[in-house]
C-alpha cells in the first residue's frame, strides 16, 4: 500500500479496496478461469457459483428476494441505459430530478429529443434536497417512471427515497420507481422493499468495493424485459432469438466474471463489516472535515452541513481561487487526490449555484482516517488564508 498519497476521490471510484477483492480476482484467474453458464465441466460450474453468489450477496445487501432478477452490466451507466431504452415507450412520461448524473440525464434528454418521452425535472433546493410533494404533483396519467439519484455525487445529499416512492405510487400505482444508487450502495443501508424500489441500478466499483467494469440492475418481476443486446446467453441455444427472461435477457455475451469474482469479495467484506458500521465511520470523518473548514470566511461548503443527511461527499470552493487550481495545489503540494469541476452533473451544480465553474469535491471512504482528514483541513485552511491575504492586498 503506497503511503505518499491521501485518496479523497472515493466518489469517482473507491480506493483502496479490501485485499480480499484482488485475491479473489487472482484466484479466479489462476484456479478457475472458465466461462460461467456455458459448459457443464467442473471449472464452468465453479465460475457459475461465483456469479450466483454475487447475485445472492447483492440480495442480502439490498433486501431483495429474487437473485435471478439481477443482471450484471459493465457499470451503472449501462444499467440505466438498458432500463430506459428497453422499458420506455413512445408517449411515456418520466419524472427525474435536477441532481442527476449525466448517466441518467443524457439518455433521458436523448429520448426526449427523439420525441419518445416527455420529461419533468423536479428542482431541488440549493442544498440538493427535492420536496416529496413535487414528485406527487408531477405524476400524470402517462407517467411510467420516476428516476431518482439516491445520493448526489456533488454534495452527498440524500433524497427521501421511501417517501418519494410512496407519494408517487399513491397517485399512480403502476409507476416504476427507479433508483440510481451509484453513491449510496455500500455506503448507506438500502432496503429495496421498504424503500419501494422497483428497479435498482448499481455500480460495482464505488462503495460496493468491487473493481471497475462491474455493475448491474435489479428488475422487479412485475416487468417483462426486452433485450438491449442480442447474442449468446448459454441458455435456449436452440433458438435464434434472444431469451426474454432475467438475467439472460440483459446479459448477452460472456460476462465480466473476473470482475464479478472481485465484486463478490467486496460484497462479502461489506456484509461481514456491516454497512451501518461503515456509514458510522464515514459520518464521523465527513463531519470532522466539515467542522474543520466551515467557519473559514473564504471557504464555502455546499450541501448539508450535517453529515447524517448525506453520504461522505462534500463539495467546497475557496473564494478567489478557481477549483482546478485548488485541486492542483492539493495534489502537488500535499499528495491529496480530489476531483474538481462539474463531476458529470451539471444540473446539480446549477442547483447549488456553482455552474459553470464547479467545485472541489472531497469524497471519503471506509479506509479514510481522521489523521488524513486533518491533513486535508490544514491544507484547505492554508490555501484559504492565502486567498484572504490576496484579497486584502
Ligand atoms: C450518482 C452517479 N450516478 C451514476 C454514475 C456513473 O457511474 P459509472 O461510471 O460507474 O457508470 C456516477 C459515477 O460517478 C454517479 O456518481
Amino acid at each position: 500500500m503506497r503511503d505518499d498519497v491521501i485518496y479523497f476521490d472515493n466518489g469517482a471510484t473507491s480506493w483502496p479496496k479490501p485485499p480480499e477483492m484482488g485475491e479473489a480476482m487472482m484466484h479466479f484467474l489462476t484456479e478457475v478461469g472458465a466461462s460461467p453458464g456455458r459448459s457443464g465441466h467442473t471449472l464452468a460450474v465453479e465460475a457459475g457459483h461465483i456469479v450466483y453468489s454475487c447475485r445472492e450477496n447483492l440480495c442480502k445487501l439490498f433486501n431483495l428476494k429474487h437473485p435471478q432478477q439481477i443482471a450484471f452490466t459493465k457499470n451503472i451507466t449501462e444499467a440505466l441505459n438498458i432500463v430506459f431504452f428497453t422499458i420506455l415507450e413512445k408517449g411515456d412520461h418520466v419524472i427525474t430530478t435536477s441532481m442527476e448524473h449525466n448517466s441518467v440525464m443524457r439518455p433521458l434528454r436523448y429520448l426526449e429529443s427523439q420525441g419518445v418521452i416527455e420529461l419533468t425535472v423536479v428542482q431541488a433546493n440549493p442544498e440538493g434536497v427535492c420536496a416529496v410533494e413535487d414528485f406527487a404533483a408531477a405524476v400524470k396519467p402517462n407517467t411510467r417512471m420516476v428516476v431518482v439519484n439516491h445520493s448526489s455525487n456533488v454534495t452527498g445529499t440524500l433524497q427521501d427515497i421511501q417517501a418519494i416512492s410512496k407519494a408517487c405510487k399513491a397517485k399512480k400505482e403502476d409507476v416504476l420507481f427507479v433508483v440510481d444508487t451509484a453513491q449510496s450502495a455500500g455506503a448507506y443501508p438500502l432496503d429495496a422493499e421498504k424503500m419501494g424500489i422497483d428497479i435498482l441500478c448499481f455500480t460495482g466499483h464505488k462503495s460496493l468495493l468491487g473493481p471497475t467494469g462491474t455493475g448491474g440492475v435489479y428488475l422487479t418481476p412485475a416487468v417483462t424485459p426486452r433485450p438491449f443486446m442480442h447474442g449468446g446467453s448459454g441458455s435456449k441455444s436452440d433458438m435464434e432469438v434472444h431469451p426474454l427472461f432475467m438475467p439472460d435477457v440483459w446479459e448477452a455475451g460472456t460476462i465480466n466474471i473476473v470482475g464479478l469474482a472481485g465484486l463478490n469479495a467486496g460484497l462479502e467484506y461489506l456484509l461481514k463489516t456491516g454497512v451501518a458500521n461503515i456509514r458510522a465511520h464515514e459520518i464521523a470523518v465527513t463531519q470532522r472535515f466539515i467542522d474543520g473548514i466551515k467557519d473559514h470566511p473564504m471557504v464555502k461548503v455546499y450541501g448539508p452541513l450535517d453529515a447524517n443527511q448525506k453520504t461522505p461527499v462534500t463539495s467546497i470552493n475557496i473564494e478567489g481561487i478557481v477549483c482546478s487550481t485548488v485541486g492542483t495545489e492539493l495534489n502537488d503540494a500535499c499528495g491529496i487526490m480530489v476531483r474538481t469541476g462539474l463531476h458529470c452533473a451539471p444540473g446539480a451544480h446549477r442547483t447549488i449555484g456553482t455552474f459553470p465553474v464547479g467545485s472541489v469535491r472531497f469524497s471519503f471512504g471506509g479506509y479514510t482516517t481522521p489523521e488524513e482528514v486533518d491533513v486535508g483541513i490544514k491544507a484547505i485552511r492554508a490555501l484559504a488564508d492565502y486567498a484572504a491575504e490576496q484579497k486584502e492586498a
